[in-house]
């Protein structure tokens, strides 16, 4: 991902999230602390993203958003983006939060070997509970360098 593609982000992630999309600044702020940010695309059309960054001090790699164009949904790109943060990730673990009521999301991340670690109640407002989940990688190589932080 480039800054130059950060337009095409926001698009996606409104037609993704609708009100609860994410603005520039929470973008921008992943680009300045760097991390792991990927897209899918077919010849110039964004299909999806994913922004992780790794926490040397805990040991994990957090997925902070990850959209796919709803127009593209349900094969696969979804899972491919998710399996190439998995091999630029320099931690043992992987973490992330989910909406609890986020079917598709949920069913793709168990089916990637996430485990639900615990109930977030009210993380995403009143009423709207999270799930955080991880996943355990291995092997890890614990001499690899963080290519970020
Ligand atoms: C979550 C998201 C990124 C998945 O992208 P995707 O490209 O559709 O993902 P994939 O095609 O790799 O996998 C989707 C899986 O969910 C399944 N699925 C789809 N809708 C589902 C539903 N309502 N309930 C249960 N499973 C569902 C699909 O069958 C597929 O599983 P399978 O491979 O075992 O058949 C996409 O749905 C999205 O952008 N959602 C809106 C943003 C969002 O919720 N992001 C995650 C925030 S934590």
């Amino acid at each position: 991902m480039h800054i130059r593609d950060l337009a095409d982000v926001i698009r996606l992630e409104r037609r993704a999230f609708g009100r609860e999309a994410w603005g520039w600044a929470g973008f921008l702020i992943g680009f300045a602390f760097g991390g792991v940010f990927l897209q899918a695309a077919r010849g110039d059309k964004m299909l999806g993203f994913v922004l992780a960054q790794g926490r040397r001090a805990t040991g994990e790699t957090w997925i902070l958003n990850i959209a796919v164009d709803p127009d593209q949904r349900n094969q696969g790109i979804g899972r491919t983006l998710m399996l190439a943060v998995e091999a630029e990730a320099a931690t043992p673990r992987l973490r992330l939060t989910v909406r609890i009521d986020n079917a598709a999301a949920r069913h793709l991340y168990r089916s990637l070997g996430y485990e639900e670690l615990r109930l977030r109640r009210g993380y995403y407002g009143q009423g709207r509970d999270g799930m955080e989940m991880e996943k355990r990688i291995t092997p890890y190589d614990s001499q690899q360098e963080l290519p970020y932080e």
